[in-house]
């Protein structure tokens, strides 16, 4: 073999020998075999060899060439198995590594009370109703029995929109618009937002409360003590001391306040409540010699409270996460 192509074919393979990557393979590949390759120069030069030296030396390129591809191609195969395993290696999962936990949300306190309120009435036979949040001044006041000259709308210290609209000041007005809607007899209850101007340790200007309304025939307060009896035993999961207090509203006759009593031997009120007053049923046309009913309505902030021991009402409401957290 001519000098020049035995020191061709020991820096070939030395190189390609040498070469750690499947890509500097690749350019070793065009170095020696490519369009400008070593080899096709040399395959060109055979013409400015002597005619006599020519078939020889043109046989020992060709020779040259195939060992090149051969070594090249062992190499490529050799060269790919060991990546291969190494990409096997770099992505190995381990298992048995503990995993990243996700943050996961809960309810609001507010809504997991209202829930759990919800559904201790819906066990007892209540459909669950809804009404809108800007009311009517007929709905919120006067269909209430709540007329307009009434010193009873001064214990609302209402959000007017205009004379006309308002921010409803409880839920009582769904009451009406239950039985506008579906007639009676009718056994619901009607949770939700409401609004009153009012903020300190025991109020915020948005709170919930859930109303309960139920009308039929031969309905008397021994029914209503009977189911306010059961819900408290239920929520407050121990048989809780209640006392039923004469109050006043005016779409009642007669009404209550409903306490219980404390661990500390307090009386704390959780709801009012009363024999729907026949004013309220005779505006709506029903007949008050055939039906008769009660209602009643409790704060879900303030039940939360007596649950949970929360002092300050404030807190449900400024997502402090250490409190929130906790429920
Ligand atoms: N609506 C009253 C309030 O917000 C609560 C209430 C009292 C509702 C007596 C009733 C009821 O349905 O019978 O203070």
């Amino acid at each position: 073999m001519p000098d020049n192509l035995s020191d061709l074919s020991k820096s070939a393979t030395q190189e390609i020998n040498e070469c750690s990557s499947t890509t500097e393979l690749d350019s070793l590949r065009v170095k020696y075999l490519g369009k400008k390759g070593a080899i096709t120069i040399a395959l060109k030069s055979v013409s400015s060899v002597e005619p006599k030296d020519r078939p020889a030396y043109g046989k020992k390129i060709n020779e040259l060439k195939s060992l090149i591809q051969g070594t090249l191609s062992q190499k490529r195969a050799s060269l790919q198995k060991k990546e291969i395993n190494q990409s096997i290696d770099d992505k190995k999962i381990d298992v048995s590594l503990p995993g990243r936990s996700n943050f996961g949300g809960h309810r609001h306190p507010v809504t997991k009370t209202l829930l759990e309120i919800e559904e201790i009435f819906y066990g007892a036979g209540f459909a669950v109703e809804d009404g809108p949040e800007i009311e009517d001044e007929y709905h919120n006041f006067t269909a209430l029995n709540i007329p307009s000259n009434h010193p009873a709308r001064a214990m609302h210290d209402t959000f007017y929109f205009n004379s006309e609209f308002l921010l409803r000041t409880h839920t009582s007005p769904i009451q009406i618009r239950s039985m506008e809607k579906e007639g009676v007899p009718i056994r619901v209850i009607a949770p939700g937002k409401v609004y009153r101007r009012d903020s300190d340790i025991t109020h915020t200007p948005m709170f919930h409360q859930i109303e309960g309304l139920v009308i039929d025939k031969g309905i008397n307060f021994s029914h209503l003590k009977g189911i306010l009896h059961q819900f408290i035993d239920t929520f407050f999961e121990e048989n809780t001391e209640v006392r039923f207090r004469p109050s006043y509203f005016p779409f009642t006759e007669p009404s209550a306040e409903v306490d219980i009593l404390s661990k500390e031997k307090n009386w704390l009120e959780i709801l009012g409540c009363g024999m729907v007053h026949p004013k309220v049923l005779e505006n709506l046309g029903i007949n008050t010699e055939i039906y008769s009913g009660y209602a009643f309505g409790m704060g879900v902030e303030r039940l939360a409270m007596l649950k949970y021991g929360i002092k300050d009402i404030r807190s449900f409401y400024e997502n402090d996460f250490n409190f929130l957290n906790q429920f």
